[in-house]
């Protein structure tokens, strides 16, 4: 999704703008750009260009860029086509004819074409296919009015359908920048004689920690020495910033190659950051669950069904959730991917909880499903993982996910985070339902605890799960297969390995192997099977003979130690002994290094996959 950052202060603004849009290059972009007042002040400067940073930076040499001796202010953008082709022409900032309007944006404006067609009729000439241009020239013609720049970006907003996270300057405001957000994300940093804008908080942390993170449809307008709040009315609104007290260290490579990798390894801590606060300990022993966040009412005891809704590998952990709900709490669960959801008039009850799951907080059709649920009646648990998200602040309650900054796109810690408050409210469940007696739930509580060391020993077995990539990474296709808990699992890690190899791979309830995928089943395929389940060993077996038979490697991911995939299996990769039905925060971490180390081989960046975005934003 697009990146946008601003700055107005002392410093030489360019290498803060390029250096903020580094920060956001794991949300995906396909073309990139900056604008800057010049040396006079009574200019502003554009420099884009398709493709990577390098290619901008290449374009701004001293020569073309003499920055303003005074107060420095600028905008920069990475963007992910959504209007037009990724292009020079069609990067951000846009501007009006005469270039004294520029504007940055990310969202998508619905009713840009009738706002075009209106502004076209006055005789207004736009020059690129987006539908942010005309952003810049609406305020530009209620600006020729008005006299008044403040003014033109309300009367403007008051007329965008859709979304939009905007960073706006005037030629004629040598010293301000005007931000607004509505859908798409925007943070506001407060330094020390200089402020910033930015779409997540890694591109302001090395000037700030104290942040507004923008709500919906509220204005900002940031000089060097404070900013302004205002609603789209023009209202003042006055509120506290917020306090990051996350590293930017978090947020870099610390020594691996990848953010990939390195998420994968954050798992044991992260996992650990998000079970400790949860549990209860009396006399050293976990005894029960509790959330800061929320107290656990009547309405969970009382619940008739479980509604969960996210896209993605979230909606994968939503799977995962629904097996242990039903598992531990004895209680019906749907699970829907967002985008489905809200276009299928879905059936709410006054007794439904309903969960929505994002990592980012800012998923176009998780926030959509979100809506629709409460304005249902329905209360929203959201699990995410980014505080001041528009999820967290929407949602009744929030349980956040403690995984940190999660940077490359294939999400992984998030995801195993997720699992675990998932995991937690499961368990939970059951106690105050009567499901789960004393002695078996602190029995889980115990298991629990263990998740993270048996993230950690899975780490530090990772070369044979390399090797297998090195030998394996030119297979046409691959097949994940598992049952109950592992048909989650396997759907989870089919999409890992989509996404950061690019080979084509599926994701099968074992059982459904012989009606119909098996046809698919020869000599360039690779099956993969995701075993945690005892008492389902012995089936899952005889669907990988039924494979290995037909000419395929195989591959177990097993809890079994007593070989039960030995005969039918090329490669097993056993797991650490662990609570079976806790089992999926763990077999999915082989999967990972499966799919990041066949990336690797196959010459991938698997941080940054080709048309892919961290935050999707927009339907
Ligand atoms: O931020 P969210 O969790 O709402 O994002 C949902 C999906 O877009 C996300 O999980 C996506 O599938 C990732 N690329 C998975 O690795």
């Amino acid at each position: 999704m697009c990146g946008i950052v601003g700055y107005v202060g002392n410093k030489e603004v360019t290498p803060v703008l390029i250096n903020g849009l580094k920060k956001l290059e794991y949300r995906g972009y396909d073309s990139a750009g900056i604008a800057v007042f010049g040396a006079d002040s009574k200019e502003i400067v554009v420099r884009k260009a398709k493709g990577a940073l390098k290619f901008l930076e290449e374009k701004i040499t001293k020569e073309v860029i003499k920055e303003s001796q005074g107060i420095h202010l600028g905008i920069g953008h990475t963007r992910w086509a959504t209007h037009g082709e990724p292009s020079d022409l069609n990067a951000h900032p846009h501007t009006n004819e005469s270039g004294s309007i520029v504007v940055v944006h990310n969202g998508i404006v619905e009713n840009y074409a009738k706002l075009k067609s209106y502004l076209q009729a006055k005789g207004v000439v736009f020059r690129s296919q987006t539908d942010t241009e005309v952003i810049a020239h609406l305020i530009n013609y209620f600006y020729e009015s008005t006299k008044d720049i403040f003014k033109a970006v309300l009367e403007t907003l008051h007329r965008l359908e859709g979304s939009y996270a905007l960073g706006v300057l005037c030629k004629d405001y040598p010293d301000r920048l005007i931000a607004a957000r509505k859908e798409s994300p925007l943070i506001v940093g407060l330094g020390n004689g200089e402020n910033l804008i930015a779409s997540d908080v890694p591109a302001v942390l090395e000037y700030t920690r104290d942040v507004y993170f923008l709500n919906q449809k509220e204005v900002a307008v940031l000089y060097t020495d404070h900013v302004d709040l205002f609603t789209e009315d023009g209202d003042k609104v006055v509120r506290e910033p917020y306090h990051v007290d996350w590293d930017l260290s978090s947020a870099e490579k610390g020594g691996y190659a990848h953010f990939m990798l390195k998420e994968i390894h954050e798992q044991p801590k992260a996992l650990t950051d998000t079970l400790r606060p949860r549990l209860v300990h009396e006399n050293g022993k976990a005894t029960d669950i509790k959330f800061d966040e929320f107290d656990f009412g009547d309405e969970w005891k009382n619940a008739e069904r479980v509604v969960i809704t996210a896209c993605g590998t979230a909606y994968h952990a939503g799977v995962v959730g629904k097996y242990a709900f039903e598992k531990f709490a004895r209680i019906p669960v749907e699970v829907d991917v967002a985008s489905e959801f809200r276009y299928r008039n879905p059936i709410l009850k006054k007794n439904d909880i309903f969960i929505v799951i994002s990592q980012s907080g800012e998923t176009a059709d998780t926030l959509a499903a979100l809506r629709l649920a409460k304005a249902a009646g329905a209360k929203v648990i959201a699990i995410t993982n980014c505080v001041g998200s528009t999820v967290s602040r929407e949602a009744d309650e929030v349980i956040y996910t403690w995984a940190g900054p999660e940077i490359a796109v294939a999400s992984t810690k998030a995801y195993t985070t997720q699992l675990m408050c998932l995991y937690l409210l499961a368990l939970k469940m059951g106690q105050i339902r009567g499901e789960l007696k004393k002695d078996e739930y602190e029995k889980l509580l115990a298991q629990i605890e263990m998740i993270p060391q048996k993230a950690q020993e899975i780490m530090e077995n990772q070369a044979e799960i390399q090797k297998f990539a090195s030998q394996q990474f030119n297979k046409s296709k691959i097949f994940y297969i598992g049952r109950q808990f592992d048909s989650a699992t396997s759907l989870e890690s089919a999409l890992k390995l989509k996404e950061v190899s690019y080979m084509h791979c599926e994701a099968f309830s074992a059982g459904e192997l012989k009606h119909g995928p098996i046809a698919l089943v020869d000599k360039d395929t690779l099956v993969i099977a995701i075993a945690t389940e005892p008492e389902l060993y012995e089936k899952l077996a005889s669907n990988i003979v039924e494979v290995k038979s037909r000419g395929a490697v195989t591959m177990a991911i097993t809890l079994d130690k007593q070989g039960a995939f030995k005969e039918s299996c090329n490669t097993v990769i056993t797991l650490p002994e662990c609570e079976p039905a806790l089992a999926s925060m763990i077999s999915v971490i082989p999967a990972q290094l499966f799919a990041y180390y066949c990336s690797v081989q196959r010459g991938n960046d698997p941080d940054k996959p080709r048309n892919l975005a961290k935050s999707v934003t927009v339907e």
